[in-house]
């Protein structure tokens, strides 16, 4: 099960930290029941509307006809259409060999290089593709998919229809030319904006090609839902790490930064980052979302942390049991790290790991979310504690979570510019 730890000192922090809690129980409530304000964005609140049995079964089937027919799957998608999708299947997927297709991924670029890339490996593989695409007006994935269609139909010819999946809301394009083309078409629910999918059609074909227990990811969030509804009071965990960060930034701490001693959380920060900066960063407000991948980043950014400008907080993600273990055996050679002889790289991941947080917690305000394990369950609880804390986290800050305004602007003017050429 998922905790979460604060590790705030001093009696001032201590005080307000208790106060907050105490001021913003309405906050927690109006997430709790759901608003009307944001009924078309909600649907991720109740796992059992897009992660139902049926919507399971259906992906089963799909993937386990695209696991006996390919070797390799690439999910063509951006933001929150590829980024849950890649942080469970980057950091858990079982690739045996022979057994599990590879995932590649496409339409989170523009750049040439990476699409030829992609290209001359698909050559000699039995591939399926699926674009993602909530309105399918997203240039990065429209613009692959094109690519990537016609290389489909020079290996297939007619039978290339069989290898495209799609997934997108009810009406938009990308409906009318998988019904033209003959797609396998999966819905993008339309009550629930791209960031909060995770637990939807839209992560969940790509994760079960390569062998992830899908199931197991909805009883982790669904678990985590009853929780989280359950808890009206201070001791939801959502709500403290809301009420931390908020207080943090009216302290004047702007920026959290996510940090683990996990490698295989490197895509996960993706898709964290995406959640907490779309859903705050506007009206001028917004705590900016950072990520720490420790131990490597110590030697960089750790300077920063203990004397820069004291503007971060930190929030460790830590997993408890570690499932690996390599022994470090003494050699005699007088390499001067006799101190490691017969030590655990595992053990020493953690002696690392408790040493900075008691470090970084006598400069910051630091908390620890820690998992039990790193498994697809584990994954279903850090998805939806963290849609459900960003939304208590923009209700205290008083932004609307569920829409991207400022994203239009660049786009505007690279429209604008494609034209003209
Ligand atoms: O959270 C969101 O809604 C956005 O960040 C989208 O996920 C992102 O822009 C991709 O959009 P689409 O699925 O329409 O290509």
């Amino acid at each position: 099960m998922l905790s979460y730890n604060i590790k705030i000192s001093g009696e001032r922090w201590e005080e307000d930290y208790q106060q907050f809690l105490n001021r913003n129980l309405d906050c927690l409530r109006r997430v709790q029941e759901g608003q009307a304000k944001y009924a078309d964005s909600q649907d991720w609140l109740d796992t059992r509307i897009c992660a139902g049995k049926d919507v399971l079964n259906r992906i089963l089937d799909k993937a386990g006809e695209i696991r006996e027919n390919a070797d390799t799957f690439v999910l063509i998608g951006v933001g929150g259409s590829n980024n849950a999708a890649r942080s469970v299947v980057e950091a858990i997927a079982p690739r045996r060999e022979g057994v599990d297709p590879e995932i590649i991924y496409a339409g989170n670029t523009l750049n040439p290089t990476q699409l030829k890339k992609i290209l001359s490996k698909l050559e000699n593989r039995s591939c399926y593709i699926e674009c993602i695409a909530k309105n399918f007006e997203t240039l990065e994935p429209g613009s692959s998919f094109r690519i990537l269609r016609e290389l489909m139909d020079k290996k297939y010819g007619k039978k290339a229809h069989e290898r495209i999946i799609t997934c997108g809301t009810v009406g938009s394009s990308l409906d009318r030319l998988s019904r033209e083309q003959g797609y396998d078409f999966f819905d993008f629910p339309s009550k629930v904006g791209g960031r909060f999918t995770a637990m939807t059609n839209v992560g969940f074909l790509p994760m079960a090609v390569a062998g992830i227990d899908i199931q197991s990811l909805v009883a982790g969030a669904h678990m985590m839902q009853m929780l989280l509804h359950a808890k009206r009071g201070k001791d939801n965990m959502a709500y403290q790490y809301a009420c931390l960060r908020n207080l943090c930034y009216q302290k004047n701490y702007q920026v959290e930064m996510l940090s683990s001693f996990e490698p295989r959380f490197r895509f996960f920060y993706k898709w964290w980052t995406q959640l907490f900066a779309e859903s705050e960063g506007k009206d001028n407000r917004g705590i900016l979302p950072v990520t720490g991948e420790f131990s490597e980043e110590l030697h960089s950014i750790g300077q920063f942390i203990q004397e820069g400008m004291p503007m971060l907080f930190e929030t460790f993600l830590d997993v408890k049991e570690a499932d690996d273990s390599l022994m470090i055996h003494a050699d005699g050679l007088p390499d001067a790290f006799d101190y490691l002889d017969e030590k655990d790289f595992a053990d020493i991941n953690r002696a690392a790991f408790d040493a900075t947080v008691q470090a970084h917690a006598e400069r910051l305000p630091v908390s620890i979310l820690q998992l039990d394990r790193l498994d697809a369950y584990g994954f279903g609880q850090l998805f939806y504690f963290f849609q459900f804390a960003c939304y208590i986290s923009c209700e205290m800050m008083g932004v609307n979570p569920f829409n991207q305004p400022g994203v239009e602007a660049y786009k505007k003017r690279m429209f604008q510019i494609l034209e003209e050429k």
